[in-house]
């Protein structure tokens, strides 16, 4: 880990502030959505550039007007329709996980819920969506978690090194997709965004961030969920949760108070003003959308004070902002609940009267993503 003294953004952490901040997307741009928090070295650079690695601005970065149209056309991909036409398919593959987690748990009498459950159905159902092919999944998760360290953690020079290598295999197969799924017949995003004008780049560029953030993201809110119901520490049990109500409301409770995406960046596009302060054309702002664990540097005022470990969640903030708001508002908020709450449903269902293993498991905790990297469970 690199040292880190001093916080490099103005931390927003008021919700009606940060609503404003992202509705004024003309003064706030996401132009800095997707840049890494940590420089890359110049031998990670030379890594990324031999596999022509670019993320042009398409999507969640672009501050230009092109984005409304590039965004409806991945829009159509997740109408609120098309999700809720794919419960019985979420609910089928989360039975699935759920039922071979329960034979693993009963085999060696612990199962980790991260790997069994939590990280391969909002995959599945992510590509299917897409009208992507499934494949080479454990690559995916393992890529997704790679490139999220690369661009929003604090490695050290080695390790940066080592994560721009994946990084570049990641984009390399990325390139193949895309230039397959254009060719293919059936209809699929990657086709409809070439038939929107998107050149091969641009394609990649979308796809690296939605081929993560698709998937990885939700895993993650999975895995907190199941800690804390597990740990029993959120007013809802573990049984209780089998009920689609209830496994609603423990997602919507995590949403709000330690989402897996806690906060998001944007930069003053101009000389503005905010609250009655001026700030600076340039200046970099966190927002944060939902409590988080806290960073390697001091609450958010660039004190110089390294964070303690472990910090714990300072939520609720409102659970309307996990997601964001205004013009790039999440377009897969309505897939990620539903997906959370029925494989959240499932798991409690299918194993009865777990406890964890391991109550101080490691997490994953970066400037914008958090999750226990495992959910160790046994018989009560
Ligand atoms: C728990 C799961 C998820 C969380 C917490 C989450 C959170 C977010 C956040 C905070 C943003 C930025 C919003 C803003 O700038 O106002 C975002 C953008 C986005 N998300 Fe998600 N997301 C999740 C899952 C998904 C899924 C499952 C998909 C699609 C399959 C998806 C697709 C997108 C896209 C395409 C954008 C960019 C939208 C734009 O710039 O117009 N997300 N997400």
């Amino acid at each position: 880990m690199s040292t880190i003294t001093t916080c490099p953004y103005k931390v927003l952490r008021d919700p009606d502030t940060v609503r404003e901040v992202l509705h004024r997307p003309d003064d706030f741009s996401p132009a800095n959505a997707l840049l890494a928090v940590t420089p890359l070295s110049g031998q990670a650079l030379r890594v990324l550039q031999k596999a022509r690695f670019a993320l042009p601005p398409v999507l969640a970065s672009n501050a230009s007007p092109s984005h409304a149209a590039t965004r409806k056309v991945v829009a159509g991909f997740f109408t609120p329709a098309k999700v809720a036409a794919l419960e019985p398919r979420i609910r089928q593959l989360s039975r699935e996980s759920a039922a071979a987690a329960a034979q693993l748990l009963n085999a060696a009498g612990h199962v980790d819920l991260v790997q069994a459950v939590a990280a391969y159905p909002p995959a599945v159902i992510m590509l299917e969506m897409l009208g992507l092919p499934v494949r080479d999944l454990p690559q995916l998760k393992a890529w997704s978690l790679d490139s999220l360290e690369l661009f929003w953690g604090w490695p050290d020079p080695e390790r940066q090194l080592e994560l721009a290598h994946t990084a570049a295999e990641f984009y390399t197969w990325l390139r193949e997709l895309v230039l397959e799924a254009v060719a293919a017949r059936e209809p699929n995003l990657f086709r409809a965004l070439a038939d929107h004008g998107l050149s091969t780049p641009e394609i990649c560029s979308l796809g690296y961030f939605l081929l993560i953030a698709g998937q990885e993201t939700t895993t993650q809110l999975i895995s907190t969920t199941l800690f804390r119901l597990a740990e029993g520490s959120r007013g809802i049990s573990w049984d209780e949760a089998s009920s689609s109500a209830k496994a609603r409301d423990i997602v919507r409770h995590v949403l709000a108070t330690e989402s897996s995406v806690p906060t998001w960046r944007r930069v003053a596009a101009r000389d503005t003003e905010l609250n009655g302060e001026r700030i600076p054309a340039g200046e970099e702002i966190l927002v944060e959308l939902t409590g988080n664990h806290g960073f390697p540097w001091a609450a958010g005022e660039g004190t110089g004070e390294p964070a303690g470990e472990g910090t714990e969640h300072q939520g609720p903030t409102p659970y309307g902002l996990a997601f964001g708001s205004g013009i790039h508002r999440c377009l897969g908020a309505k897939l990620a609940e539903l997906e959370a709450a029925v494989v959240v449903q499932e798991t409690t269902a299918a194993l009865k009267g777990v406890r964890l293993l391991d109550p101080n498991p490691e997490w994953l905790r970066l400037l914008s993503f958090q999750a226990p990297r495992a959910v160790s469970v046994t018989h009560a």
